[in-house]
């Protein structure tokens, strides 16, 4: 506990509607249910990292109109540290219009706003006295460039979610430890053109590891998550983490709860396989309810489903 996080990244106002199937080009659907809430990859993992206990700071932008407000006042409901948020005059706030249907796919358009006018100034004099910092990929590729070079100088740990996949330098890459990405994220970043099979993620996680990243996590959805590293004793290891159960109901934002809690973990000083398997255990608990940061679960469900696990 006490773990320290530097989370820079998006802020969004996400409106979800809830429909039976999702609309076809020029089809118009009726929504069962909207929901107005706090969104974001990143405002998403500053949360998700702070229900796992870490302290968080968030580095980021919102505009100056009722949304700005909104997504600020939720931030810091929710336990996450807002003092390095600029409000910005004259841009409106992210957001993002998400639809998903009864089988919990869904679509999501991102607005960027405000998260667009986040620059080098914004992180030229981080204070960097974390554990570890988060960074994901809907902010400029140059100022993920910058925080990871800064954060890396500075000898701190680097998760990069790079969600949405956008053209950080391959130094950037290099430093990530770990690189968080999903199948289709891996295959855009180059750790495998074509896997079919979860042997063929492992292979080429373990691959990517001084080739692309420091250390690589491939999620896999229902078939959990692989990842690679070079343990303490300069062994490469590659291991495989099933899925924990989970009924889903809305999948938005559960990558962010598995980046944000993995990024706590680690910054507590847990090893990638143990961070792992708690960053899917929260990603299991939120899938099961609507919404993103609504949904994550505090640490002590974390760790109960976790232990569950282990135990069948
Ligand atoms: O990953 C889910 C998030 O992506 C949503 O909260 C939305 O705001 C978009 O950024
Ligand atoms: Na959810």
């Amino acid at each position: 506990m006490g773990a320290r996080v530097l989370v820079v990244g998006s802020v969004n106002v996400d409106t979800t509607h809830y429909v039976e199937r999702l609309p076809g080009p020029g089809e118009t659907v009726l929504a069962r249910r909207t929901l107005v809430a706090l969104g974001g990859k990143g405002a998403n993992q500053a949360v998700a990292a702070t229900r796992f206990g870490a302290e968080v700071r968030f580095v980021g932008a919102v505009g100056a109109d009722a949304s700005g407000r909104f997504a600020l006042d939720e931030l810091h409901r929710l336990g996450v540290g807002v003092d390095e948020v600029r409000l910005v005059d004259g841009v409106v706030t992210g957001a993002a219009a998400i639809t998903v249907d009864a089988a919990a796919e869904n679509t999501i358009v991102v607005a960027p706003g405000a998260n667009a006018t986040v620059g080098l100034d914004d992180v030229k004099t981080l204070d960097l006295g974390v554990g570890a910092v988060l960074a994901q990929g809907e902010l400029a590729a140059e100022v993920v460039d910058a925080v990871v070079a800064r954060a890396a100088a500075a000898s701190l740990r680097v998760v990069l979610n790079l969600a949405p996949v956008i053209g950080v330098a391959p130094t950037t890459l290099a430093l990530a430890d770990p690189l968080v990405v999903n199948e289709s994220e891996a295959r855009a970043v180059g750790i495998a053109e074509d896997a079919a099979d979860v042997d063929a993620w492992l292979a080429a996680a373990a691959a990517s590891v001084g080739r692309l990243a420091r250390s690589v996590v491939v999620t896999l959805g229902r078939s959990g998550a692989v990842l690679a590293e070079v343990d303490a004793t300069g062994t490469l290891r590659a291991t495989h983490r099933p899925a924990f159960d989970a009924v889903a109901v809305d999948t938005t934002g559960a990558g962010d709860c598995f980046a944000g809690t993995l990024a706590a973990a680690l910054a507590e000083g847990l090893g990638l396989d143990e961070a792992v398997r708690f960053a899917a255990a929260a990603g299991a608990c939120a899938v099961e309810s609507p919404g993103t940061v609504g949904s994550y679960a505090e640490r002590a469900v974390v760790l109960a489903r976790a232990a569950a696990a282990a135990a069948d």
